[in-house]
């Protein structure tokens, strides 16, 4: 697992909006082959969303074959009711990218048969081949989607009844008064979410600490669902340092030497998104130094007896070093410059 510390929400938000951004780029959908994205609600994603709103605009990402599934909707509150998860979504995302309304997946509170509705979603996911890159967020009490406290580590999308601390958490969205939350919802469950190739969890803000050391230092457990990340092969929690309050300062600083170790030592350009080393390594540092050797070279074997046509070659063998030597440069710093800018690191 890995864990990527950012100052704040902001940076938080741009890292997660860039990653998601490159992957579904990276990815090259087609109509035949779209992109499956899942996708959360609460006030954690919004800049992510709003941040990927821009990336559109600037002609940066397509939504149009991709195709999205959210984690969760309450029960009994009207599709256009201002708090409920499909106004969230439309108000927040959808309504401003090319995604087609039927790629558009949240489950529906007021389906009559809630459990036909929840087994169709499951069905629906799988049809698509599963799930590529699931963005999830979490409650205060380490929920995944609505997977509150107790629940099943294998739990499939099902109606779930909304833990007190919810109730009072989600208050905040019904101008404070905890009679107007549902008290149900559907969600997807913990074993939908790690059915994902790929996980990513945002975590910001000291509220949330408890929730994060639990899920980092310490086991697996249903009473922190989102602890099941340890088990997935791919999974990435992005988190402020607000969230880091909880874990010990020897956590933050292990996770953080993985980054540096990754961007200093190893070089950007050496990796890929999902810090994998990609082929053909280019060592930097050997690069120019050979760069300079044969410039010195050429420099030392300057000898007037030889012809002039000798010296046109060399200087351009040496100018051909100097040029590709440059223009991979240039490529490793434009990656860099991208790069550092969404993940805010200091070449
Ligand atoms: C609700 C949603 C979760 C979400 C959580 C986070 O509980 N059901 O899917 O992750 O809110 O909310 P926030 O980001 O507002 O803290």
């Amino acid at each position: 697992m890995r864990l990527i510390v950012r100052q704040d929400h902001e940076e938080v938000a741009s890292y997660v909006a860039y990653y998601v951004k490159e992957r579904i780029n990276q990815f090259q959908p087609t109509q035949e082959r779209p992109f499956v994205l899942g996708l959360a609600t609460g006030s954690s994603p919004i800049l992510v969303y709003h941040k990927l709103v821009d990336f559109y605009a600037a002609g940066q990402v397509s939504f149009e074959h991709v195709v999205t599934f959210n984690t969760d909707e309450y029960v009994g509150l009207p599709k256009d009711h201002p708090q409920s998860y499909h106004t969230f979504m439309w108000n927040h995302l959808f309504k401003h990218v090319n995604i087609k309304k039927a790629n558009v997946h949240i489950l529906d509170g007021n389906a009559s048969n809630l459990d036909e509705e929840c087994r169709k979603f499951e069905a629906e996911i799988a049809k698509l081949g599963g799930i590529e890159l699931f963005l999830g967020g979490i409650g205060p009490d380490g929920h995944i989607a609505f997977n509150e406290p107790g629940s099943s580590l294998t739990s499939r999308t099902r109606v779930k009844t909304l833990a007190y601390e919810t109730i009072i958490a989600n208050a905040r969205f019904f101008g404070g008064d905890i009679s107007r939350v549902p008290k149900l919802a559907l969600t997807v469950g913990v074993a939908t979410v790690m059915d994902a190739r790929e996980v990513m969890v945002v975590i910001t803000g000291a509220h949330k600490s408890l929730a994060l050391a639990k899920c980092v230092e310490e086991g697996v457990n249903h009473m922190w669902t989102v602890s099941a990340i340890q088990m997935h092969p791919k999974g990435l929690i992005v988190c402020d340092e607000d969230a880091t309050l909880e874990l010990h300062v020897k956590t933050v600083k292990y996770f953080k030497s993985i980054e540096h170790v990754h961007h200093s030592i190893i070089g950007p350009h050496n990796l890929g998104l999902q810090g994998n080393l990609l082929r053909n390594m280019v060592d930097t540092n050997q690069a120019a130094k050979r760069r300079r050797r044969l410039m010195l070279q050429s420099l030392l074997n300057n000898d007037d007896e030889k012809s002039e046509e000798e010296d046109e070659e060399k200087k351009a063998a040496a100018a051909a070093v100097e040029e590709a030597g440059k223009k991979r440069k240039r490529s490793n710093s434009t990656y860099w410059e991208e790069t550092s800018a969404a993940l805010d690191v200091n070449p």
